[in-house]
């Protein structure tokens, strides 16, 4: 297994389409172990494959307190979503120190691919639905950040590219 890198908003990668997985192969099994692993290393509760600059429709999550159910979605589709739209605090592995509110729909009905490439389908509310639907977008090229006004959105850009750029400053080496 191995970490991978978390590309960070405003990365343009994080804009990328998603195709669907066909293999479900040892490369597969790979991705999505690695990527578990990067998502418990980074104390989040979920990944998309666009976060790690892999564009396949993979998404990793883990909502129990201990850390000890992995749930793993793979080419996952909406098919029902409910009209009662909720406000949840969300936040994100690739726009780390920003939360804010953003609106969803309730409750929904997906269906994904297990792993082993076997069909499943579920009802999801609560934190769950939130999540599914930030990991989904995601796969589709969007981040949370998009449904804040312009302002905010200007903001955390201008916050997050400072941060990038004392990040690359303080692991230039030291000259002599
Ligand atoms: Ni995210």
């Amino acid at each position: 297994m191995a970490l991978l890198k978390i590309l960070h908003y405003p990365d343009p990668r994080l804009r990328t389409i998603a195709k669907p997985v066909e293999h479900f192969d040892d490369e597969l099994v790979k991705l999505v172990a690695d990527m578990a692993e990067t998502m418990y290393d980074a104390v989040g509760i979920g990944l998309a494959a666009t976060q790690v600059n892999v564009h396949k429709q993979v998404i990793v999550m883990d909502l129990s307190e201990d850390r000890s159910d992995l749930k793993v979605f793979i080419n996952p589709v909406i098919q029902k979503a409910s009209d009662q739209h909720v406000a949840h605090q969300e936040g994100c592995l690739s726009v780390p120190g920003v939360f804010d509110e953003v609106q969803r729909p309730d409750l929904i009905h997906v269906k994904a691919q297990e792993l082993n490439g076997k069909t499943f389908e579920l009802e999801a509310q609560g934190l769950l639905a939130v999540c599914l639907q930030h990991e989904m977008d995601h796969l589709n090229g969007k981040v949370f950040v998009d449904y804040l006004s312009r302002l905010k959105q200007g903001r955390i850009k201008t916050k997050l590219q400072k941060a990038e750029k004392l990040a690359t400053a303080d692991s230039v080496p030291p000259l002599y």
